[in-house]
């Protein structure tokens, strides 16, 4: 009989573990760079939202914004090391990780507007590039937008020559390190979350970024001048750990599908309208003065850094430079 007692006491034992672990949710640390009142991080939340709610609890989504996990190179790092599973960092920043081909967002003056860059991210281009973060243990779950670039510093940006002798902060970019050479300035690979105290304490003259990314980081606090440039795009990928989404449940994965694609379209719906709110927050600030370019102007711009096209054919391809280029002439204006 005590027997019997100590062996069904073992078996309850034994058996807690493992009804605690079939009700343990699946955890997502979800890490990014940027402020949460911003359109990648009203995106990442609502993605939590509705991951959560459509898979009724079994998974919880943790979203760590504003560099609190991990800085930008640090973050791409942990994700395929598995310390963290879904990511939405900038087409900028996956050269390091050796997939150069998302730089082509970089190139100045490509993308005239959101339907163009539709045209590419929602197409054909954009699946293939998505195609190849497998080999770098990755899945490619959709492309977020942020917004065009201005140009900021202490002193007016209007025309090539005042960009000359000035070091810009950029992101880790060969196409944007081509861009601010081709105007004369040097350009200083920085994470994101450093940008600020780099522009306060003089390490750097100017930077370019969106209005949002912008006025989140008080960069406006700390740059006299602001130019209306709109030259370049900044947009993300959201990207999963590869092996840890393949060996999710497949009903699982369904229900965090249709919660990415509900979130992007939520994302990508606002985000032209939260640049434009966060640059009349930059206006009303009164810290730093916004410079509409002349068209003549923006034609000086365009004419300086035009040679990057043909340098970076190399590093980008000089094929997918032409396939965007015919896609964004298609596209509808
Ligand atoms: C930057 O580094 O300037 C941006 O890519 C930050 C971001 O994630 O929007």
């Amino acid at each position: 009989m005590r027997h019997w007692i100590i062996a069904a006491a073992a078996a309850a034992i034994i058996a807690t573990p493992t009804v605690t672990l079939a009700q343990t949710p699946i955890v997502i640390k979800f890490s990014h760079v940027v402020a949460s009142d911003t359109p990648k991080g009203k995106a990442a939340d609502m993605f939590k939202d509705l991951a959560e709610k459509y898979t009724g609890g079994k998974v919880k989504i943790e979203v760590y914004p504003n560099s609190t996990l991990y800085k930008d190179k640090e973050e791409l790092e942990a994700l395929q090391l598995g310390a963290v599973q879904m990511l939405a960092p900038s087409n900028s920043k996956f050269g390091p990780i050796g997939i150069k081909e998302f730089e082509v967002f970089d190139l100045p003056y490509l993308l005239p507007n959101t339907a163009a860059l539709r045209k590419v991210t929602d197409g054909p281009i954009g699946k293939r590039l998505l195609g190849l973060l497998d080999s770098k243990g990755m899945t490619g779950l959709a492309y977020w937008d942020n917004g065009f670039k201005e140009m900021s510093a202490n002193k007016p940006l209007r025309v090539p020559a005042d960009y000359k002798g000035l070091k810009f902060r950029i992101q880790s970019s060969k196409v944007l390190e081509a861009q601010f050479r081709s105007l004369g300035a040097t350009p200083q690979v920085m994470a994101f979350s450093d940008v600020y105290q780099a522009l306060q304490t003089g390490v750097v003259d100017g930077q370019e970024n969106t209005p949002s990314n912008m006025y989140t980081q008080k960069m406006h606090e700390v740059q006299k001048y602001m130019t209306l440039t709109n030259h370049g795009y900044i947009g993300y990928v959201v990207v999963v750990n590869k092996k840890f989404w393949d060996g999710l449940p497949a009903d699982i994965r369904t229900q965090l599908s249709k919660a990415m694609d509900e979130s992007t379209a939520f994302g990508n719906g606002k985000s032209e309208q939260e640049n434009a709110e966060a640059l009349a927050e930059i206006k009303k600030a009164g810290k730093t003065e916004i410079l509409m370019p002349t068209a003549d102007e923006t034609l000086q711009m365009r004419k300086a850094m035009e040679p990057i096209y043909a340098d970076m054919e190399k590093r980008v391809g000089k094929g997918l430079i032409e396939e965007v280029q015919q896609a964004v002439a298609t596209a509808s204006h």
